[in-house]
């Protein structure tokens, strides 16, 4: 059960709410490429509106220094709110100051205000208390929605909190609850499938998982980290050799838990439509390189899959972005959409191939969060669920 209170247990009726949210989106010549978390934080901002609230919506986008940077503004995510939403959304061209105090003053209950990017001020980052004071004076009340955002301890996600009462939103709320439950009281057998290219960034996440999970079915580029631990050459593959001492330390933790895969596709390059060939695991030629899972690998993780009842998924079974190497990542979104189990996507990588596969509506929960979902995995308490009221 989520601990902390949500809008559901305030009342902000004729109040200004400040809702900050992830809209840390793609742009592309200010075309928003992505919106999915646009769209994640619609049922709140309409659920505020419908009370009676005007909403004042903050966020980070990309990672501008400090200072103003034309390349990171939020302008066009408010424009394209404002089309989504079918209603007029104003913008401020600052997240404080004049700017953003004279729009928030005018608003009436039912207006929608999008500020400009918190990370304009280099004090956002650094939880500077002075800005997160400033933002808190433009509103009554504090909505955290944005979970992709809540392992940041920043002045938008953390200190606003200490000066509003501070409550979560629905899709903090619902990140939460399936990210916790699954991770704390799953249902059994509860299946990890974790992937992308580095160990380095998931030594937390399998540790924490080697406690809680019943297999953890290794993918990706960090599998050939684990594969040179075991002493198989990899010819060319990516691997982290400052970290084979503490994969091999896995490996033996892990016992029969811990799935490595059994074969290989392998190439000479990293580019679409190159020859390929599927090799056993074990030694991989010189100018070679280990560039997605191989067959006899997804047949053993899909059954492994298929009589789960709770499947935890974050990073590519390969480099899925070049065709000729998606196969392995395709086939687990696969799996996972065939399977009964409750199945929930990481964000990132993983979300994005589910996207791809067409496969969206057939998983339990994809996540909005990156980073955040990662360090849920891992255990950690996160500092934007932290700073809000308990139920
Ligand atoms: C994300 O996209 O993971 C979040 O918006 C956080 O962004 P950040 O890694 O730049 O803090």
């Amino acid at each position: 059960m989520f601990a902390k209170k949500s809008v559901r247990d305030i009342d902000v009726k004729g109040k200004k709410v400040l809702v900050r949210v992830d809209f840390n989106v793609p742009i592309k010549e200010g075309v928003v490429q992505d919106d999915t978390r646009v769209r994640a934080a619609l049922p709140t901002i309409n659920y505020l509106l419908e009370k009676g609230a005007a909403v004042i919506l903050c966020s980070h986008l990309g990672r501008p220094k400090g200072t103003p940077d034309p390349k990171y503004t939020m302008k066009p995510v408010a424009e394209y709110l404002g089309k989504l939403m079918g209603k007029p959304v104003a913008f401020a061209e600052d997240c404080v100051g004049e700017p953003a105090e004279k729009a928030a003053a005018t608003l009436k209950p039912g207006d929608v205000l999008v500020l400009e990017n918190t990370r304009y001020h280099a004090g956002e980052e650094k939880n500077d208390l002075d800005l997160a004071k400033q933002m808190a004076s433009l509103a009554d009340v504090y909505v955290n929605d944005a979970f992709g955002s809540a392992h940041r301890a920043h002045s938008s996600t953390e200190g606003v909190a200490r000066f509003l009462p501070a409550v979560a939103g629905f899709l903090m709320e619902k990140e939460i609850e399936y990210l916790g439950q699954a991770i704390d009281d799953p249902k059994r057998p509860f299946v990890a499938i974790l992937g992308g290219a580095k160990v380095s960034d998931k030594i937390g996440v399998i540790k924490n998982l080697l406690a809680k999970a019943d297999a953890i079915l290794i993918g990706g580029g960090m599998a050939n980290t684990f594969f040179k631990a075991q002493g198989y050459p990899i010819g060319d593959s990516l691997v982290e050799d400052e970290v084979l001492d503490l994969a091999r330390e896995l490996i033996a933790q892990g016992g029969t838990k811990l799935r490595l895969p059994v074969d290989a596709v392998i190439a000479e390059k990293m580019e679409e439509g190159v020859e390929t060939k599927v090799v056993p695991v074990g030694p991989t030629p010189d100018g070679w390189r280990i560039l997605d899972v191989g067959p006899q690998t997804i047949e053993a993780y899909g059954k492994v899959i298929a009589g789960a009842a709770t499947v935890v998924w974050n990073g590519p079974m390969g480099v899925f972005e070049v065709p000729t190497f998606a196969k392995g990542t395709f086939e687990v979104a696969k799996a996972l959409a065939a399977s009964k189990c409750v199945s929930i996507v990481g964000g990132g990588d993983s979300a994005s191939a589910i996207q791809k596969s067409g496969l969206a509506d057939k998983i339990t929960h994809i996540s909005t969060g990156g980073g955040a979902s990662l360090e849920m995995l891992e255990g950690i308490a996160l500092p934007g669920v932290a700073a809000l009221q308990d139920k």
